[in-house]
């Protein structure tokens, strides 16, 4: 099998905490990797470095492992622009605005649907990502559930069923109808090939008890549950997905302390999306607090039409930053290795021996410039899986 080795690295970031300069982004100066297939099989200094077969030459830019986007919805037609301009202009984001992409998403051809969530995965990996999520949630009938999960099963292993986004406006006054349907036979025909079932447990969406109900029938058809949790108002939907063992609780803008403390003493990961705090001009999460007090948390872009239609994982590490008050080290690493574990992940998000070889390279001396320039492409190549 053919080796590459990755050459004169000037910084590279390897979250591995046993490797480099100890701390948890695990940092080497002056760096080599070697790549084998899909795998790295060498991490060190470069003058350590053994022979490859080919050689690239980074030219001292920054290698990072390539960006983890754990929560997206890339599969609907259309856009809300005039939504967004009303919002700046003062009207508040509201779960109601779904309705209006589930119309356009219904309408679309599967060739419409495939040629703009290609389009907007091309961005995500244009600017460092190398593993996204993919959601449901913009078609609500069990056939438009199914075409828009095949989609996202062909452009990624993270597909997730999101049947319960909102109530569709022909369950109006029905939704018990509406959550039968989803734990039932809409699940059952989105299930095979789906990894994860989620649910949008918040005002105007699903209640706590809705969302135990869709999310227990998810595991019994062998499906992974993560949920969007304390966007809008605490519901108490955090506490309900550290019941349920949930890889993630996503948003997390309205936390109480016992909130906190249960994610904190559990195995699910707290995901703060600052493209959706940004957009919807809400109060940012409080990721700081959540790091202090012990919870893993990830960043994620939300893609979505309505309340964050950004594409950029530097974007949100910028956000994250300057508006969640993490360091550029804290915000990295949740972009990276935060996300792997928010997807129950061990193989990515880490660049050590055995791990994939994804990566992003930057044009930059240090992973710092991703939030110090914010805005600014960075981002020179992407490598998945050796490629
Ligand atoms: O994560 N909150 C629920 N779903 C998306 C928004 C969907 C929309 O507004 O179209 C979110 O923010
Ligand atoms: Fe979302």
């Amino acid at each position: 099998m053919t080796t590459t080795l990755v050459d004169n690295i000037g910084l590279l970031v390897t979250n591995d905490p046993g490797d480099g300069d100890g701390s948890a982004l695990g940092i080497v100066r002056d760096a080599a990797m070697v790549i084998e297939a899909d795998r790295v099989v060498w991490v060190g200094r470069r003058a350590q470095a053994p022979s490859a077969d080919t050689r690239v030459d980074l030219d001292r830019q920054t290698v990072v492992p390539g960006f983890v986007d754990s929560h997206s919805h890339l599969i609907f037609a259309s856009d809300r622009a005039d939504e967004f301009a009303s919002r700046m202009a003062g009207t508040p984001y509201a779960a109601g605005g779904i309705a209006a992409t589930l119309i356009a998403t219904r309408e679309a051809s599967d060739e419409t649907l495939r040629s703009n969530a290609s389009r907007l995965l091309a961005e995500m990996v244009s600017s460092g990502t190398t593993t996204v999520e993919i959601k449901s949630g913009y078609g609500l009938t069990t056939d438009d559930e199914v075409r828009g999960l095949a989609i996202a099963q062909s452009l990624t292993a993270e597909s997730t069923f999101l049947g319960a986004h909102v109530v569709p406006i022909e369950y109006q006054g029905r939704r018990d109808d509406y959550v039968s349907l989803v734990a039932g036979p809409m699940l059952d025909a989105c299930a095979p090939g789906t990894r994860w079932v989620d649910v949008f447990c918040d005002r105007g969406a699903f209640s706590v008890d809705e969302a135990r109900t869709i999310l227990q029938a998810g595991i019994a058809d062998g499906l992974l549950p993560r949920l969007h949790a304390h966007q809008l108002e605490r519901t108490g939907a955090v506490q309900l997905g550290v019941e349920l063992d949930a890889a993630s609780v996503d948003h997390c803008n309205y936390m109480s302390e016992a909130d906190v403390e249960a994610l904190a003493g559990s195995a699910t990961v707290a995901t703060v999306l600052p493209g959706a705090d940004f957009s919807t001009r809400s109060v940012y999460a409080d990721a700081r607090r959540m790091i202090d007090a012990g919870v893993v948390v990830a960043l994620a872009t939300d893609c979505n039409p309505g309340s964050s239609y950004t594409t950029s994982m530097p974007f949100c590490i910028a956000v994250a930053v300057r508006d969640m008050h993490l360091t550029p080290a804290e915000a990295l690493w949740a972009a990276t290795a935060g996300g792997a574990r928010a997807l129950r992940r061990d193989d990515i998000g880490v660049l050590s021996v055995g791990k994939r070889a994804d990566f992003a390279v930057i044009a930059a001396p240090s992973y710092v410039h991703l939030a110090y320039r914010p805005g600014v492409a960075l981002v020179t190549a992407t490598w998945k899986s050796g490629t």
